[in-house]
C-alpha cells in the first residue's frame, strides 16, 4: 500500500506507523479496531476496548459509524470501556464517554450494556474508581490476581507525556494495585479517573494515537530520548505480553529521527 505511510521500527513490540495525515491516522485508528476486534471474537468469541478521551479519537470514531466500519464490526460482540475520563456528569461536554456515545456509540448497533463509562454519577470519583475496576474485573477475563487483558487499549498523548490520565508527578503513576483510581491532577485543579499501569500494560494490542505539529517536540522526546517514565509517563506503556503500536501523522512525527523528511 503506497499511502505515503512509514513504519519505524523501535525494536521488540515497538512500532511506530507514520501517516501522512489526520485523515488518515483515523482511518489507520479505525482499521486498527476492526481488524483487532474481528481477529478476537474469532478467537474468544468477544472484544473488550478500552477507548482514550482528547479530541484526536473523534474522527476515528465517526468513521466507526459509517461504512464500511459499521457493516464490519460484530457490534453485538464487542465491550466499549475507557482508559480515563473527567470527573463530570456523562451528558458534559467534558466527558470522554458522552463525547464517544454521541459521536458514534449512540449510532451503532451496540446493546447498550456493553457500553460501559466509569460512573460519575457515584459520590465521589474515589467510589467511581473503585465501581468501575469491580465492573472491569467482572466483566473481563484475566484470572484472581492478574490483571484483567483487554483486547484493544487506544490511548492518547498530551503535550506533557501523559497519557490517560497519568499526569506527570502524579500518584497513580506508582499504583501497581488497583486497576482504576481517581488521580488527583493539579496542574488541572481536578481528579481524573483513570486505568492504571498493570492493567494498561496487560492489553493485548495497545495503540497509542498522536496527531499534529504540536506534539511533535515532545513524541521525539518520548520516542527517542532518554526514558524519564515519571516525567513522560507515556514511556511507561510496555505492554508485558502484547502488541505498542504508535499511530502517528506526520506533522507529530516530524522531528523523529527516522522519519521520512516531509517531502518524501
Ligand atoms: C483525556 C485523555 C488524554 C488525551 C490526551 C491527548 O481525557 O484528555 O484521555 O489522555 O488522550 O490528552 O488528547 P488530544 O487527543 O486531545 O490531543
Amino acid at each position: 500500500m503506497n499511502d505515503g505511510r512509514q513504519t519505524i521500527d523501535y525494536g521488540p513490540r515497538r512500532k511506530v506507523l507514520v501517516l501522512h495525515d489526520a485523515e488518515a491516522l483515523a482511518q489507520a485508528a479505525a482499521a486498527l479496531v476492526a481488524e483487532t476486534t474481528i481477529d478476537a471474537v474469532a478467537l474468544r468469541g468477544r472484544s473488550t476496548i478500552a477507548l482514550s478521551g482528547g479530541s484526536t479519537p473523534k474522527r476515528m470514531g465517526e468513521l466507526l459509524a459509517e461504512a464500511p466500519f459499521r457493516d464490519r464490526l460484530p457490534w453485538d460482540r464487542l465491550h466499549f470501556f475507557w482508559g480515563d475520563e473527567r470527573w463530570v456528569p456523562l451528558d458534559d461536554p467534558e466527558s470522554n464517554a458522552g463525547t464517544a456515545k454521541r459521536t458514534f456509540l449512540d449510532h451503532v448497533p451496540l446493546p447498550p450494556n456493553n457500553v460501559h463509562p466509569f460512573p460519575t454519577h457515584l459520590s465521589s470519583a474515589h467510589a467511581a474508581a473503585v465501581a468501575y475496576q469491580d465492573e472491569i474485573a467482572s466483566t473481563l477475563s484475566g484470572g484472581g490476581g492478574t490483571p484483567p487483558r483487554f483486547e484493544l487499549i487506544l490511548l492518547g498523548m498530551g503535550d506533557d507525556g501523559h497519557t490517560a490520565s497519568l499526569f506527570p508527578g502524579t500518584d497513580a503513576l506508582h499504583e501497581r494495585e488497583s486497576f482504576a483510581v481517581a488521580n488527583p491532577v493539579p496542574k488541572l485543579g481536578t481528579t481524573r479517573l483513570t486505568l492504571t499501569l498493570p492493567i494498561l500494560n496487560a492489553g493485548r494490542t495497545v495503540a497509542v494515537l498522536v496527531g499534529g505539529a504540536g506534539k511533535a517536540e515532545i513524541l521525539a522526546a518520548v520516542l527517542d530520548g532518554p526514558e524519564h517514565p515519571d516525567d513522560l509517563p507515556v514511556q511507561s506503556i510496555r505492554p508485558i505480553d502484547g502488541a505498542l503500536r504508535w499511530l502517528v501523522d506526520r506533522a507529530a512525527a516530524k522531528l523523529l529521527a527516522a522519519a521520512r523528511p516531509a517531502d518524501g
